[in-house]
């Protein structure tokens, strides 16, 4: 049997699967790291602490496999986007925290540069000026970090996604790479020309030397040497476009949308970008061969991290696990509404100055009802996403793909379907973003065809609508209300 091992850098914890060659999960080994806020809106991670957990993972399952009849044959690599790490090329130190894609600390920036350039970016990276890509971040840090601005006039400073930061690390520091879908969430690079942009860098003032190499999503990232085993890194994507492709979305019109600490949804747009007008991110996919798939994505920054709040914030649950059953035991919510914009909303309202709320509480709102509303606000950020999307693509879905932790919360899934009212097909992989990394890298190395995997995601249960119209319609009311009221707070 032959193997595949994925390395998935998320928000908040770094995972390591082994697939065999069905694309069958075998084992996975997974840590969480700790999250910095060192001031209101900034969000941190250390970068040692990324890598050490990944390896540390990384390890555990390359000595499952030892345990199996088989070989590993390749690596992939899929990660939390627009992260940036800085870190010096001739040591390999990171000189910063790696600044987190949830950090607003450049809005200010953001919006100075929006009026100006707002058009220019659209046009060449597919985004919307927003703190939440790379590009500001990594010129706060060349603006901020002592060595940082040093560092670059001497050629020896090197930015990267995570990815990039993974693979200097596992390469020993012979690759500084990163692939399309990472590099499209920078605004630094054209999509189009699938190319840093020089205009751009001129704007956020990154020197071109300190980026990444831009490659293709499945291509050759060098190889690794972890206990014993010199293993081939083979693929590296953006999570987002990941799942997308684990989900075996590699068709115009498909869709998938993985509830992560935030919540993505991605429509595979073919072989042109679509630009959107909407609020929607026209991005890369992926990139093989000489082929590259876009999509339009809807960015909600805040999902899974609200049931994270829920149990380390306001400690109402000892485990995410537990939010299903304590919604169902709630009473009525109607006029409950949580509005978790922790750092700013996404799409389709892209508002970096708004703020989270919970609105209409009686005496008898408990932890019961505040966790069934929190549950609540991500299908209905999905719900807008999903208008807005139908309206830029003109493609009326007949169901939606999910993935990603929450996906498993049946008591959202069902409510998602009510307030879509459309089918949720999840699939019996819910690994679809390590998944999507596994296949790219077995593409590769040969292992796999696209016409292979189109058969391999299986169903394991579809949710249809069953609530009334009206009640629906009531519950969209009070949410629209309540996002206007939380938008601009803190300007
Ligand atoms: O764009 C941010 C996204 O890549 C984060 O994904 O899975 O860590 O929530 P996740």
């Amino acid at each position: 049997m032959k193997f595949i091992i994925s390395l998935d850098q998320g928000t908040t914890s770094s995972r390591s699967i082994l697939f065999n060659s069905k694309g069958e999960e075998v084992y996975v080994a997974q840590k969480e790291f700790k999250q910095f806020f060192p001031k209101s809106g900034w969000v941190e991670h250390d970068p040692n602490e990324i890598i050490s957990t990944q390896m540390e993972t990384l390890r555990e399952v390359i000595h499952h496999s030892k345990k199996l009849d088989g070989e590993v044959i390749a690596l992939g690599i899929t990660n939390q986007r627009e992260t940036i790490v800085a870190w010096q090329k001739s040591t390999g130190k990171a000189i910063y925290n790696a600044i987190v894609w949830q950090d607003t600390r450049t809005s200010d920036f953001c919006r100075t540069i929006k009026e100006s350039y707002g058009d220019l970016i659209k046009k060449s990276t597919g985004l919307i000026v927003d703190s939440y890509f790379s590009g500001s971040k990594a010129k706060w840090i060349l603006d901020n970090v002592e060595e940082a601005s040093q560092l670059a006039e001497a050629q020896d400073l090197a930015f990267g996604t995570i990815d990039s930061w993974l693979i200097w690390n596992l390469t020993d520091g012979m690759t500084h790479a990163t692939d399309v879908s990472n590099a499209s969430r920078t605004m630094l690079f054209d999509i189009h020309e699938l190319s840093w942009k020089q205009e751009l860098l001129d704007i956020f003032g990154i020197p071109a030397h300190t980026l990444p190499k831009v490659m293709n999503s499945s291509d050759q990232y060098g190889s690794t040497l972890v206990e014993g085993l010199a293993i081939p890194i083979c693929s590296a994507i953006g999570d987002q476009q990941a799942a997308l492709f684990g989900q075996c979305c590699f068709t115009e019109g498909q869709a998938k949308n993985t509830y992560g600490t935030g919540c993505f949804m991605l429509l595979n747009t073919g072989k042109k970008p679509v630009a959107s007008n909407s609020g929607l991110l026209s991005t890369v996919g992926w990139r093989i061969g000489k082929e590259t798939t876009y999509a339009l994505e809807g960015s909600v920054f805040v999902a899974g991290a609200a049931i994270q709040w829920l149990r380390d914030g306001l400690k109402i649950l000892n485990d995410a696990s537990e939010s299903e059953a304590l919604a169902l035991s709630a009473g009525d919510t109607s006029e409950l509404i949580v509005v978790p914009a922790f750092a700013g909303l996404g799409a389709p309202y892209w508002d970096m100055f708004a703020r989270g709320a919970i609105l209409g509480i009686t005496r008898d709102t408990g932890r019961a009802e505040i966790t069934k509303a929190t549950l609540e606000s991500l299908a209905l950020q999905v719900r807008d996403v999903l208008l807005a999307m139908t309206k830029d693509s003109k493609i009326d879905l007949a169901s939606l793909n999910v993935d990603g932790g929450a996906s498993s919360n049946n008591f959202l899934m069902q409510f998602q379907s009510d307030v879509l009212n459309k089918p949720i097909d999840r699939p019996v992989c819910k690994e679809s973003t390590a998944l999507g990394a596994a296949f790219l890298a077995g593409i590769e190395v040969g292992l796999w065809t696209l016409n292979d995997l189109v058969n391999i995601r299986k169903s394991e249960r579809v949710f249809n609508p069953q609530m009334e119209n009206n009640v629906v319609e009531q519950k969209v009311q009070k949410w629209n209300k309540a996002i206007e009221r939380v938008k601009n707070w803190v300007d």
